[in-house]
C-alpha cells in the first residue's frame, strides 16, 4: 500500500482537483474500513475506476459517480458535500517561472482536510506571523514549528491545515511523513529519511545505506527548496533530529504528544481543548446545523461530555449524521450512563479509547498507579502534596510519576488565580483511567472521597 502511495505521489504531477479527490476518497474509504474491492462491490463501480480515482489518474468523475461513492461510504450530508467539493475543486495555476527550483518537480503529499478547522484562528495567525519573522531574520534556515497536546486534540489537523495554507509561501511542495506508520511502530530515522528521499524524487537504488549518508543527501536535496515538511506523530527528539534539514528555506511542522524540549530553535505551541463555542461549531459542521438547532440543550450536553476534545466531537458529530432519525437526547442518555462514555466515543476507525492507549501504554508502574488513583477522586485539581498522599509514595517519587504523566499529556499542569501550581485530569482521560483502574481491581478499594465504583458498560443498545 505504501508502495502504491509512493508511486501515486511520485509518478506525475497532479492537478489539485485530482489530488483532492484522490486523497479524500482514500481517506474516507480507509476510515470506513473498506478495501477498494469492497467499495467497488458496494458502489457498483469497478475496482479499476476506484483505483484510478485514488491514484489521481482519472479525469474528473461524473457527479453521479461521486454520489454513488458517497452513499457506499456511508457519508453524512456535510461529508458527502466534502467529497463533491473535492471532485469539483479547481486546478491551481503553476508557480511563476523562477519560483521553483528548476530540476525538481513539486511534491504534493498533504492529506485532504475532511472538516474545516474550528477554533484555531489565533494559533494559525501566530504561527504564520512568527514563522514570517523567523524566516526574515534567517532566510536560509529551516523554520521549525512543533505542536504538542493530548491525543485527539487536533495537532495533525492543524499541521495539515497550515501546510495547505502555507502553499503560497512554499510553492515547491508539501511532504507529509507519518512517524508512526499507521500507529503500529515508530519509524526509525533511517526509514524516515528513506521516505523523505523518495518523496524528493530520489530513486530507490540511489538511496544510500547508512544513516549519515542519507542525512547528507537529504540536506543537499532540500537545501534550496521552499517546501513544507510535516513530521507527524514524533515520539521523541531522537526520532526527528536526523529529519531536520538545517540550512533550507523550508518550514518543518512537527506534531507530537510529548514536548520536544530539545528542539531549542523551534516555535513550540501547546494545543488545548476547544472552548464550548468552538465545540458546538464543530458539532454543527459534522452533524449538520439543523440537528443542533433542533435540540440546543442536548447539543450543549454532548459538547460538555466531549470535554472539548475535537476527536470526541467529530465522533459524536459523525454518529449523529449517520442516524438522521435518532434524537440527540438519546445519545446524551447513552453517553451519560456510568462507565459507558468511552464505549459511545467510537465510530468506524475513530476511537477515543484507542487514541489514549499508546500514551497509557508508555507509563511505568508508579505513573500508571498514580493515574488510577487520581481518576478515582472527583477533584477538579490537586496540589503536589495531595497527589503524593494519594500515591502513597514519597514526594520525590510522586513528582517523578507526575512528570511522566505530564510529558505524555495525561495530566495537565495549571496555575490557580493566586499563582499556585495544580494538576488536573482531562475528563476523558479520567474516564479512561477509571476503566483501567477497574481492570486492576482498584475500584473495589475504599478510598475516602472516591467516585462511586463504575461497572463496565453492558447496555450497548
Ligand atoms: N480544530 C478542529 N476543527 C475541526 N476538526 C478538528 C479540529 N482539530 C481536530 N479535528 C478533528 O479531530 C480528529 C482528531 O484530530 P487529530 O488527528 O488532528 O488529533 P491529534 O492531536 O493529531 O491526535 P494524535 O495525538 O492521536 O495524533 C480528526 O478527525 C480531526 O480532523
Ligand atoms: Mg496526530
Amino acid at each position: 500500500m505504501i508502495a502504491d502511495r509512493e508511486e501515486s505521489i511520485l509518478d506525475r504531477q497532479y492537478s489539485n482537483s485530482e489530488r483532492n479527490l484522490a486523497a479524500a476518497l482514500r481517506e474516507f474509504r480507509l476510515r470506513a474500513g473498506l478495501t477498494q474491492e469492497e467499495l467497488a462491490d458496494l458502489s457498483g463501480l469497478s475496482v479499476r475506476t476506484i483505483g484510478n480515482l485514488e491514484r489521481a489518474r482519472s479525469a474528473r468523475p461524473h457527479r453521479q459517480s461521486v454520489d454513488v461513492l458517497a452513499r457506499a461510504l456511508g457519508l453524512s450530508g456535510p461529508e458527502h458535500e466534502t467529497l463533491r467539493r473535492a471532485a469539483r475543486s479547481r486546478t491551481v495555476p503553476p508557480a511563476p517561472p523562477g519560483e521553483t527550483a528548476a530540476p525538481y518537480r513539486s511534491v504534493i503529499q498533504l492529506p485532504f482536510e475532511t472538516v474545516d478547522l474550528v477554533g484555531r484562528d489565533d494559533t494559525i495567525a501566530r504561527v504564520i506571523r512568527e514563522a514570517d519573522e523567523r524566516r526574515k531574520a534567517s532566510p536560509t534556515h529551516a523554520t521549525i514549528t512543533a505542536f504538542t497536546g493530548m491525543a485527539g486534540v487536533g495537532k495533525t489537523a492543524l499541521a495539515v491545515h497550515l501546510g495547505h495554507q502555507l502553499n503560497g509561501q512554499y510553492p515547491e511542495g508539501q511532504i507529509f511523513l507519518s512517524l508512526t506508520a499507521r500507529g503500529q511502530r515508530e519509524l526509525t530515522p533511517a526509514e524516515g529519511l528513506r521516505r523523505l528521499l523518495r518523496a524528493l524524487d530520489v530513486a530507490p537504488e540511489d538511496i544510500p545505506e547508512t544513516l549519515q549518508e542519507r542525512e547528507t543527501l537529504f540536506r543537499d536535496r532540500v537545501s534550496r527548496r521552499r517546501i513544507v515538511i510535516i513530521l507527524d506523530g514524533a515520539a521523541s527528539e531522537a526520532q526527528v533530529t536526523s529529519l531536520l534539514p538545517g540550512a533550507c528555506p523550508c518550514h518543518v511542522l512537527i506534531t507530537s504528544r510529548t514536548r520536544l524540549a530539545g528542539l531549542s530553535k523551534a516555535l513550540h505551541i501547546e494545543l488545548k481543548e476547544l472552548d464550548m463555542r468552538s465545540s458546538l461549531e464543530l458539532l454543527e459542521r459534522t452533524a449538520g446545523a439543523a440537528r443542533v438547532l433542533e435540540e440546543p440543550q442536548a447539543a450543549l450536553d454532548l459538547a460538555a461530555l466531549c470535554h472539548g476534545l475535537p476527536l470526541a466531537l467529530r465522533i459524536v458529530g459523525a454518529r449523529i449524521a449517520a442516524r438522521p432519525q435518532r434524537r440527540l437526547t438519546d445519545l446524551v442518555r447513552r453517553m451519560s450512563r456510568e462507565g459507558c462514555l468511552l464505549d459511545e466515543l467510537e465510530y468506524r476507525d475513530m476511537s477515543v479509547r484507542a487514541a489514549l492507549l499508546p500514551s497509557y501504554a508508555r507509563l511505568d508502574f508508579a505513573a500508571r498507579d498514580l493515574l488510577h488513583q487520581l481518576s478515582l477522586r472527583d477533584l477538579p485539581a490537586s496540589s503536589l502534596s495531595q497527589v503524593a498522599s494519594m500515591s502513597g509514595r514519597p514526594l520525590w517519587q510522586a513528582e517523578k510519576a507526575v512528570e511522566q504523566l505530564i510529558d505524555l499529556r495525561l495530566l495537565e499542569e495549571v496555575r490557580t488565580g493566586d499563582g499556585r501550581q495544580r494538576y488536573r485530569l482531562h475528563g476523558l482521560v479520567r474516564a479512561y483511567a477509571r476503566e483501567q483502574a477497574g481492570r486492576v481491581g482498584l475500584l473495589d478499594l475504599s478510598i475516602p472521597g472516591a467516585l462511586p465504583g463504575s461497572a463496565p458498560c453492558v447496555d450497548r443498545r
